[in-house]
């Protein structure tokens, strides 16, 4: 099972007047956004024909050049992770994602929460052996439930990436892939 999958949707996914500029020299590195200020309406009622009701909100993340985020997963709560999204990542295409497995011994971390108020694990280098790595670019289906980290190798430019988020709790990893198959590149 992979953790990754490139997808093509036959509507325009971000819309064209979103403008990201005012987060650009911001310290966060998360934003909370109305989901339908960053999709089309196409793509909003695209995923509600496949049963995929976006969230009201939806993150976008930023990392500067030659920046690494952390390895965590996506937390709701302390006991329940967020399986999965659907990310639009734009700026540049020298940018990767990278998924690990946690080390046995690694016993339950404590949650922490981000500046836009989400939830999430973190865990250090040495706690994780990695499993795959993929150049992200554009629309994408990725596990947040696995620990995963964001880097963009860019000298010049910001990656950004706009995370849609659904009620995933009905859609498990399987489900997810199998609903959006014929999609998948
Ligand atoms: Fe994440």
């Amino acid at each position: 099972m992979r953790y990754y999958y490139k997808l093509n949707f036959p509507v325009k996914f971000l819309r064209d007047d979103i403008d990201v500029s005012g987060y650009t020299n911001s310290k966060g590195r998360i934003f909370s956004v109305k989901t339908q200020e960053y999709i089309t309406p196409e793509a909003f009622n695209f995923l509600c024909s496949l049963g995929l009701i976006p969230n009201a909100h939806a993150y976008i993340f930023l990392r500067k050049p030659l920046e690494t985020s952390s390895i965590h997963t996506d937390d709701i709560g302390a006991y329940v992770k967020r399986i999965w999204a659907i990310n639009y990542t734009w700026g540049t295409d020298k940018s990767d994602m990278a998924w690990y497995k946690p080390l046995d011994t690694i016993k339950k971390k404590e949650v922490l929460v981000t500046t836009a108020g989400s939830d999430y694990t973190e865990y250090l280098t040495n706690e994780v052996e990695e499993l795959e790595r993929h150049m992200v670019n554009g629309l994408f289906l990725t596990r947040t439930d696995v620990p995963h980290s964001v880097t963009n190798y860019d000298l010049a430019n910001d990656r950004w990436s706009l995370s849609v988020r659904i009620l995933d709790i009905l859609y498990d990893w399987n489900r997810i892939v199998k609903t959006l198959d014929p999609f998948i590149e």
